[in-house]
Protein backbone atom coordinates (compact mmCIF):
# COMPACT_ATOMS: atom_id res chain seq x y z
CA UNK A 1 0.00 0.00 0.00
CA UNK A 2 3.01 2.66 0.92
CA UNK A 3 3.94 2.06 -2.90
CA UNK A 4 0.08 3.20 -3.81
CA UNK A 5 0.51 6.48 -1.29
CA UNK A 6 3.21 7.73 -3.48
CA UNK A 7 1.56 6.53 -7.34
CA UNK A 8 -1.47 8.04 -6.25
CA UNK A 9 -2.29 11.65 -7.91
CA UNK A 10 -5.81 13.68 -8.85
CA UNK A 11 -7.01 11.98 -12.09
CA UNK A 12 -9.62 14.52 -13.66
CA UNK A 13 -8.66 13.66 -17.37
CA UNK A 14 -9.89 9.54 -18.40
CA UNK A 15 -9.80 7.80 -21.56
CA UNK A 16 -13.35 7.37 -23.19
CA UNK A 17 -12.95 3.88 -22.43
CA UNK A 18 -15.87 2.14 -20.32
CA UNK A 19 -14.57 0.10 -17.80
CA UNK A 20 -14.08 -3.91 -18.42
CA UNK A 21 -16.63 -6.09 -16.29
CA UNK A 22 -13.68 -7.72 -14.74
CA UNK A 23 -12.25 -4.08 -13.63
CA UNK A 24 -16.16 -3.28 -12.09
CA UNK A 25 -16.44 -6.33 -10.71
CA UNK A 26 -13.07 -5.55 -8.84
CA UNK A 27 -14.24 -2.13 -7.77
CA UNK A 28 -17.92 -3.30 -6.37
CA UNK A 29 -15.81 -6.28 -4.00
CA UNK A 30 -13.90 -3.19 -2.57
CA UNK A 31 -16.86 -1.25 -1.62
CA UNK A 32 -18.29 -4.09 -0.46
CA UNK A 33 -14.73 -5.16 1.68
CA UNK A 34 -14.77 -1.60 3.31
CA UNK A 35 -18.18 -1.39 4.10
CA UNK A 36 -18.22 -3.24 7.40
CA UNK A 37 -14.81 -1.70 8.33
CA UNK A 38 -14.82 1.26 11.43
CA UNK A 39 -12.69 4.02 11.25
CA UNK A 40 -11.12 6.00 14.22
CA UNK A 41 -14.31 6.59 15.76
CA UNK A 42 -15.77 3.17 15.03
CA UNK A 43 -18.14 4.51 12.18
CA UNK A 44 -18.95 3.00 9.07
CA UNK A 45 -19.67 4.22 6.24
CA UNK A 46 -22.59 2.99 3.09
CA UNK A 47 -20.66 3.01 0.07
CA UNK A 48 -22.48 3.54 -3.56
CA UNK A 49 -21.44 3.28 -7.24
CA UNK A 50 -22.92 5.00 -10.22
CA UNK A 51 -22.08 3.32 -13.56
CA UNK A 52 -23.32 6.51 -15.19
CA UNK A 53 -21.16 8.80 -17.96
CA UNK A 54 -23.14 11.76 -17.63
CA UNK A 55 -21.86 12.35 -21.29
CA UNK A 56 -24.14 15.14 -22.67
CA UNK A 57 -23.25 19.11 -21.82
CA UNK A 58 -27.06 19.25 -20.03
CA UNK A 59 -26.15 16.05 -17.78
CA UNK A 60 -22.72 17.45 -16.80
CA UNK A 61 -24.15 20.58 -16.05
CA UNK A 62 -26.42 18.79 -13.40
CA UNK A 63 -24.38 16.51 -12.15
CA UNK A 64 -22.13 20.40 -11.26
CA UNK A 65 -18.82 18.81 -12.59
CA UNK A 66 -18.95 21.46 -14.74
CA UNK A 67 -16.88 19.32 -17.37
CA UNK A 68 -13.68 19.54 -15.54
CA UNK A 69 -13.70 15.89 -14.84
CA UNK A 70 -13.73 14.51 -18.35
CA UNK A 71 -14.97 11.25 -19.77
CA UNK A 72 -15.47 9.80 -16.20
CA UNK A 73 -16.77 6.22 -16.27
CA UNK A 74 -18.69 6.45 -13.10
CA UNK A 75 -18.80 7.49 -9.93
CA UNK A 76 -18.18 6.19 -6.32
CA UNK A 77 -19.36 7.76 -3.20
CA UNK A 78 -20.10 6.73 0.54
CA UNK A 79 -22.88 8.11 3.29
CA UNK A 80 -22.64 9.37 6.90
CA UNK A 81 -24.22 10.95 9.26
CA UNK A 82 -22.91 14.80 8.98
CA UNK A 83 -20.87 15.11 12.31
CA UNK A 84 -17.01 15.36 12.66
CA UNK A 85 -16.27 12.11 13.75
CA UNK A 86 -18.28 10.68 10.93
CA UNK A 87 -16.16 12.58 8.88
CA UNK A 88 -12.97 11.80 9.66
CA UNK A 89 -13.85 8.30 9.78
CA UNK A 90 -15.34 8.91 5.84
CA UNK A 91 -11.84 10.26 5.17
CA UNK A 92 -10.10 7.02 6.39
CA UNK A 93 -11.95 4.68 4.91
CA UNK A 94 -12.91 6.36 1.40
CA UNK A 95 -8.64 6.66 1.08
CA UNK A 96 -8.55 2.98 2.08
CA UNK A 97 -10.60 2.66 -1.42
CA UNK A 98 -9.20 5.22 -3.21
CA UNK A 99 -5.49 3.62 -2.75
CA UNK A 100 -6.94 0.27 -3.73
CA UNK A 101 -8.35 1.79 -7.10
CA UNK A 102 -4.57 3.07 -7.53
CA UNK A 103 -3.18 -0.03 -7.25
CA UNK A 104 -5.47 -1.68 -9.99
CA UNK A 105 -4.30 1.39 -12.32
CA UNK A 106 -8.02 3.29 -11.90
CA UNK A 107 -7.86 6.69 -11.30
CA UNK A 108 -10.09 8.84 -8.40
CA UNK A 109 -9.89 12.56 -7.48
CA UNK A 110 -11.82 13.33 -4.34
CA UNK A 111 -14.06 15.63 -5.04
CA UNK A 112 -15.83 16.99 -2.16
CA UNK A 113 -16.77 20.72 -3.32
CA UNK A 114 -17.25 21.08 -7.20
CA UNK A 115 -20.25 18.41 -7.59
CA UNK A 116 -24.20 18.69 -6.37
CA UNK A 117 -24.73 17.03 -3.98
CA UNK A 118 -28.83 17.79 -4.49
CA UNK A 119 -27.82 15.19 -8.10
CA UNK A 120 -27.51 12.30 -5.55
CA UNK A 121 -30.63 13.32 -3.07
CA UNK A 122 -32.27 10.26 -4.31
CA UNK A 123 -29.41 7.73 -2.82
CA UNK A 124 -29.73 9.36 0.55
CA UNK A 125 -32.38 8.34 3.60
CA UNK A 126 -32.54 11.07 6.05
CA UNK A 127 -29.74 11.69 8.59
CA UNK A 128 -27.38 10.82 5.66
CA UNK A 129 -24.91 13.30 4.05
CA UNK A 130 -22.44 12.27 1.57
CA UNK A 131 -19.52 14.17 2.30
CA UNK A 132 -17.35 13.57 -1.35
CA UNK A 133 -17.26 11.49 -4.48
CA UNK A 134 -15.03 10.38 -6.85
CA UNK A 135 -15.31 9.67 -10.44
CA UNK A 136 -13.70 6.22 -11.71
CA UNK A 137 -12.13 5.59 -15.10
CA UNK A 138 -8.91 4.62 -16.68
CA UNK A 139 -6.39 7.44 -16.55
CA UNK A 140 -5.54 9.54 -19.80
CA UNK A 141 -1.92 10.76 -19.13
CA UNK A 142 -2.83 13.24 -21.16
CA UNK A 143 -4.08 15.81 -18.81
CA UNK A 144 -7.05 18.42 -20.65
CA UNK A 145 -5.77 22.07 -20.03
CA UNK A 146 -8.63 22.66 -17.47
CA UNK A 147 -6.65 19.95 -15.04
CA UNK A 148 -3.52 21.91 -15.86
CA UNK A 149 -4.76 25.04 -14.39
CA UNK A 150 -6.78 23.71 -10.80
CA UNK A 151 -3.18 21.49 -10.25
CA UNK A 152 -1.33 24.39 -11.10
CA UNK A 153 -3.68 26.26 -9.06
CA UNK A 154 -4.24 24.23 -6.20
CA UNK A 155 0.05 23.90 -6.41
CA UNK A 156 -0.92 20.11 -6.43
CA UNK A 157 2.30 18.81 -6.89
CA UNK A 158 3.84 20.61 -3.88
CA UNK A 159 4.03 19.82 -0.45
CA UNK A 160 4.62 22.34 2.94
CA UNK A 161 8.29 21.30 4.18
CA UNK A 162 8.62 18.90 6.88
CA UNK A 163 9.32 22.07 9.53
CA UNK A 164 5.68 23.17 8.82
CA UNK A 165 4.18 20.24 9.73
CA UNK A 166 5.94 18.41 12.45
CA UNK A 167 6.49 18.75 15.56
CA UNK A 168 8.02 18.13 18.77
CA UNK A 169 5.42 17.82 21.64
CA UNK A 170 7.48 18.86 24.32
CA UNK A 171 9.92 21.49 22.96
CA UNK A 172 6.94 22.87 20.02
CA UNK A 173 10.49 22.83 17.17
CA UNK A 174 9.86 21.40 14.26
CA UNK A 175 10.76 17.74 14.19
CA UNK A 176 14.19 16.97 13.12
CA UNK A 177 13.89 15.54 9.59
CA UNK A 178 16.96 12.48 11.17
CA UNK A 179 13.80 11.31 13.46
CA UNK A 180 12.82 7.38 13.41
CA UNK A 181 9.43 8.09 12.11
CA UNK A 182 10.46 10.90 9.66
CA UNK A 183 9.43 8.18 6.45
CA UNK A 184 6.26 7.45 7.82
CA UNK A 185 5.75 11.41 8.49
CA UNK A 186 6.30 11.70 5.03
CA UNK A 187 3.33 9.10 4.45
CA UNK A 188 1.08 11.87 5.65
CA UNK A 189 3.20 14.92 4.32
CA UNK A 190 2.09 13.34 0.49
CA UNK A 191 -1.26 12.66 1.42
CA UNK A 192 -4.16 14.69 -0.33
CA UNK A 193 -6.09 17.36 0.73
CA UNK A 194 -9.12 19.50 0.08
CA UNK A 195 -7.13 22.79 -2.09
CA UNK A 196 -4.25 21.05 -1.09
CA UNK A 197 -3.98 23.01 1.98
CA UNK A 198 -2.11 20.32 4.18
CA UNK A 199 -4.51 20.71 7.40
CA UNK A 200 -2.72 18.35 9.36
CA UNK A 201 -0.12 18.94 12.20
CA UNK A 202 1.44 16.20 13.99
CA UNK A 203 3.29 16.05 17.22
CA UNK A 204 5.56 13.47 19.08
CA UNK A 205 6.43 12.48 22.41
CA UNK A 206 7.25 9.73 24.60
CA UNK A 207 3.06 9.49 24.90
CA UNK A 208 3.09 8.87 20.92
CA UNK A 209 2.38 10.58 17.60
CA UNK A 210 -0.47 13.46 18.08
CA UNK A 211 -2.74 14.19 15.46
CA UNK A 212 -4.20 17.69 15.34
CA UNK A 213 -6.10 20.17 12.89
CA UNK A 214 -4.78 23.43 12.14
CA UNK A 215 -7.88 25.07 10.72
CA UNK A 216 -7.19 26.67 7.41
CA UNK A 217 -9.17 30.61 8.24
CA UNK A 218 -11.86 31.32 6.32
CA UNK A 219 -11.59 28.27 4.29
CA UNK A 220 -14.78 26.35 2.57
CA UNK A 221 -17.24 28.61 4.86
CA UNK A 222 -20.13 27.68 2.06
CA UNK A 223 -19.98 24.10 2.38
CA UNK A 224 -22.50 22.37 4.26
CA UNK A 225 -19.98 20.37 6.40
CA UNK A 226 -16.88 20.24 8.04
CA UNK A 227 -14.65 19.39 4.92
CA UNK A 228 -11.10 19.46 6.74
CA UNK A 229 -12.14 16.52 9.27
CA UNK A 230 -11.79 14.27 5.68
CA UNK A 231 -8.13 15.52 5.62
CA UNK A 232 -7.64 14.73 8.87
CA UNK A 233 -9.20 10.92 8.12
CA UNK A 234 -6.84 10.90 5.31
CA UNK A 235 -4.05 11.06 7.15
CA UNK A 236 -4.59 8.85 9.75
CA UNK A 237 -5.31 6.36 7.27
CA UNK A 238 -1.38 7.11 5.54
CA UNK A 239 0.27 6.90 8.82
CA UNK A 240 -1.50 3.70 9.76
CA UNK A 241 -0.70 2.06 6.54
CA UNK A 242 3.09 3.54 7.24
CA UNK A 243 2.67 1.25 10.41
CA UNK A 244 0.94 -1.85 9.49
CA UNK A 245 3.51 -2.37 6.67
CA UNK A 246 6.25 -1.84 9.01
CA UNK A 247 4.68 -3.97 11.44
CA UNK A 248 5.48 -1.61 14.23
CA UNK A 249 2.42 -2.02 16.69
CA UNK A 250 0.39 0.66 17.81
CA UNK A 251 -3.10 1.69 19.45
CA UNK A 252 -5.24 4.41 18.76
CA UNK A 253 -6.06 6.43 21.37
CA UNK A 254 -7.56 9.55 22.05
CA UNK A 255 -6.31 11.21 25.10
CA UNK A 256 -8.19 13.26 27.87
CA UNK A 257 -7.67 15.88 28.64
CA UNK A 258 -6.60 16.90 25.11
CA UNK A 259 -3.43 17.29 24.02
CA UNK A 260 -2.26 20.91 23.36
CA UNK A 261 -0.68 22.41 20.72
CA UNK A 262 -1.19 25.85 19.57
CA UNK A 263 -4.45 26.26 19.03
CA UNK A 264 -5.10 23.17 17.08
CA UNK A 265 -7.55 21.15 17.28
CA UNK A 266 -6.72 17.72 19.02
CA UNK A 267 -7.86 14.77 17.18
CA UNK A 268 -6.07 11.69 18.12
CA UNK A 269 -2.89 10.05 18.76
CA UNK A 270 -1.21 6.95 17.94
CA UNK A 271 0.84 5.04 21.19
CA UNK A 272 3.80 3.08 20.16
CA UNK A 273 6.05 1.31 21.65
CA UNK A 274 9.40 3.98 21.04
CA UNK A 275 8.87 6.99 19.54
CA UNK A 276 12.47 8.51 20.31
CA UNK A 277 15.56 6.63 19.68
C1 LIG B 1 -11.36 16.10 0.98
C2 LIG B 1 -10.92 16.52 -0.40
C3 LIG B 1 -11.79 17.24 -1.22
C4 LIG B 1 -11.39 17.60 -2.51
N1 LIG B 1 -12.30 18.27 -3.31
C5 LIG B 1 -11.95 18.58 -4.59
C6 LIG B 1 -12.92 19.18 -5.45
O1 LIG B 1 -14.05 19.45 -5.07
N2 LIG B 1 -12.54 19.45 -6.73
C7 LIG B 1 -11.29 19.14 -7.20
O2 LIG B 1 -11.01 19.40 -8.38
N3 LIG B 1 -10.35 18.56 -6.40
C8 LIG B 1 -10.65 18.27 -5.11
N4 LIG B 1 -9.72 17.65 -4.30
C9 LIG B 1 -8.40 17.27 -4.82
C10 LIG B 1 -7.27 18.18 -4.29
O3 LIG B 1 -7.31 19.42 -4.93
C11 LIG B 1 -5.90 17.48 -4.51
O4 LIG B 1 -5.87 16.30 -3.74
C12 LIG B 1 -4.71 18.35 -4.13
O5 LIG B 1 -4.64 19.49 -4.96
C13 LIG B 1 -3.36 17.59 -4.24
O6 LIG B 1 -3.16 17.05 -5.53
P1 LIG B 1 -2.96 15.51 -5.75
O7 LIG B 1 -4.20 14.82 -5.26
O8 LIG B 1 -2.77 15.32 -7.23
O9 LIG B 1 -1.76 15.06 -4.94
C14 LIG B 1 -10.08 17.28 -2.99
C15 LIG B 1 -9.21 16.57 -2.15
C16 LIG B 1 -9.62 16.18 -0.88
C17 LIG B 1 -8.69 15.39 -0.02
Amino acid sequence: MIENIYKRRSVRTFKKTALKKKDLNTILQILKDTEPKEGPFKQRVKFFIIEDTFTTEEEKLKIGTYGFIKNPQGFIGGKIENTFENLIDFGYLFEEIILKLTDINIGTVWLGGTFKRKQFSHLIEKDEFIPAISPIGYINDKQSLRERLIRKKAKANQRKPFKELFFDQSTKMPLDKKHILSHLLELVQVAPSASNKQPWRITVDDQGVHFFLHRTKNYATILPYDIQALDIGIAIKHFEIGLIEEKIPFQMIQYNPPIIFNEDDYIISFRLERTTK
